[in-house]
């Protein structure tokens, strides 16, 4: 067979840039904050970041491991000659990014709509909430899917250095730039403290509850984490850190050998939660400042597109308003742009490595799949929430457990890979008892709880038909 040579990232901060821009996405700006404001504020954000050093970065360590050694997309990552055929799992890699992409795209193209009809001022004249009932499904919601499935397919078409470097070298700091100025701007608004301290200060309320075992006879009360908040906490850390689906082992796999992948390991993560906090505290003050907090609370998934546009319409220069609300759904475009396009990536380099086939028309195949794929959620927001909880949860949950046990516990020079060019030696040790026995039994223990939730709802459900 013949081998292409594989395509390799022009420099590092490329390969940084693309790996944030894959994990900075709505699920920080959109997820984040409505989770936060479900959890108890800080309760939620004590959690979240500890599970991120827990079981979050043990996992991406891992992918980037697994992705440098094979230089192979996930499916051939996982069947390497000389090694258990695990091929299986790439394939639900695969599944997982296009179950994601399918409603990520729809959000991502209210987005796009938001942003546009804010710039022609129509956007603050209407009644957000009317508005939003109006547009999140339907024909106009599959028109902006398609137009954002179709800009997301055009730069993976231009390949690693051309398409997606290029493309991130611009967006990510653009991007970082919006975001602080609109926290500047939240940080001057009436309310911005009362948004501060919701923010900030953890409700031990919520973060605790009384459970009750009854043992031979004897009822035993204590206060333990709240299942829900850690369920909820478990789940964002590998949302928003893009693990569990093979996207950081293929965007490793275009790495040279000799990087420190737990610098890099480190670097992406704390951008990450740079950019999730830095996000509260914009969106926080604005919905504060303008009494919207209510809302937050009631429509979880279309919260930034009633509450937002509400606090801006409030504004009392309405070019200003109109202008401050163009920044704000631009900057949740850009920011599920680059990580759309890690999504596609995915599916795009396994079907070059599977099918033999040439970049443009992998990714466009790619593109065409995702196009269908994202019908039913563009036609209900029912099916888009449960898709959200299946891919964007579950399986990304269940990838990750599998990952662990084959780098952990399978694959053949997992520690050697680790060391090259690791400066810190010190680090092996801990992540290699991380990924074998922690990271194993808190997914176990998190997967449990999401059957058990998911069934209980469905319960509840099918009881309501
Ligand atoms: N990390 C992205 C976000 O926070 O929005 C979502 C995501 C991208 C998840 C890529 C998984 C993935 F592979």
């Amino acid at each position: 067979m013949s081998e292409v040579r594989r395509e390799r990232w022009n420099t590092r901060l490329g390969f940084i840039l693309a790996a944030v821009g894959s994990a900075v996405g709505l699920g920080n700006i959109w997820r984040f904050p409505y989770l936060t404001a479900e959890y108890g504020g800080a309760a939620f954000v004590v959690v979240y970041i500890f599970m991120l050093f827990l079981i979050g970065m043990p996992v991406m360590v891992a992918e980037f491991i697994l992705g440098r050694s094979a230089k192979k997309s996930p499916v051939q990552a996982l069947s390497q000659p000389g090694e258990n055929n695990w091929s299986g799992l790439g394939y639900l890699f695969v599944l997982t990014g296009l179950g994601i992409l399918s409603y990520y795209s729809v959000i991502a193209g209210w987005a796009l709509r938001y942003s546009l009809e804010s710039l022609r001022g129509y956007l603050l004249n209407v009644s957000p909430g009317d508005y939003f009932a109006e547009i999140h499904s339907g024909f106009d919601a599959l028109l902006y899917h398609f137009v954002f499935i179709a800009i997301t397919t055009g730069i993976v078409l231009g390949g690693v250095k051309k398409g997606i470097e290029r493309a991130v070298k611009i967006l990510i700091p653009l991007l970082v730039a919006l975001i602080i100025g609109l926290g500047i701007w939240a940080f001057f608004q009436a309310g911005a403290y009362e948004g501060y301290s919701f923010y900030l200060q953890p409700d031990l309320e919520a973060m605790f509850e009384t459970y009750t075992l009854n043992l031979f006879g004897m009822s035993v009360s204590f206060p333990f984490l709240a299942l829900g908040l850690l369920g909820a906490a478990g789940g964002q850390t590998f949302f928003t850190l893009s693990l569990g689906m093979g996207a950081m082992i293929t965007y490793a796999s275009y790495l040279p050998g000799n990087d420190d992948l737990m610098k890099k390991t480190i670097i992406v993560s704390f951008y990450d939660v740079g950019i999730a906090l830095l996000s509260g505290l914009m969106i926080f003050p604005i919905i504060f400042s303008f009494g919207l907090e209510s809302e937050i609370a009631e429509s979880p998934l279309g919260t930034l597109f009633m509450a937002i546009p509400e606090a801006f319409s409030q504004v009392e220069n309405p070019y200003w308003g109109g202008f401050l609300s163009f920044v704000f759904f631009f900057c949740l475009l850009l920011a599920a742009l680059t990580s759309a396009v890690s999504l596609l990536e995915v599916v795009t380099s396994s079907l070059m490595d599977e099918l033999n086939m040439k970049r443009q028309p992998a990714a466009a195949a790619g593109g065409f799949a995702c196009l269908l794929a994202g019908v039913p959620a563009a036609l209900s927001l029912g099916w888009l929430d449960v898709a959200d909880q299946i891919a964007g949860s579950f399986l990304l949950l269940l990838g990750g457990f599998f990952l662990a046990i084959y780098v952990g516990w399978l694959m053949k020079g997992t520690l050697d890979e680790l060391t090259h060019g690791l400066e810190w030696n010190l680090v092996v040790a801990p992540w290699h008892f991380l990924i074998r026995y922690i990271v194993p039994v808190a997914l176990l223990a998190l997967l449990t709880n999401f059957v058990w939730d998911f069934s209980l709802q469905l319960w509840e459900w099918l009881g309501g038909l």
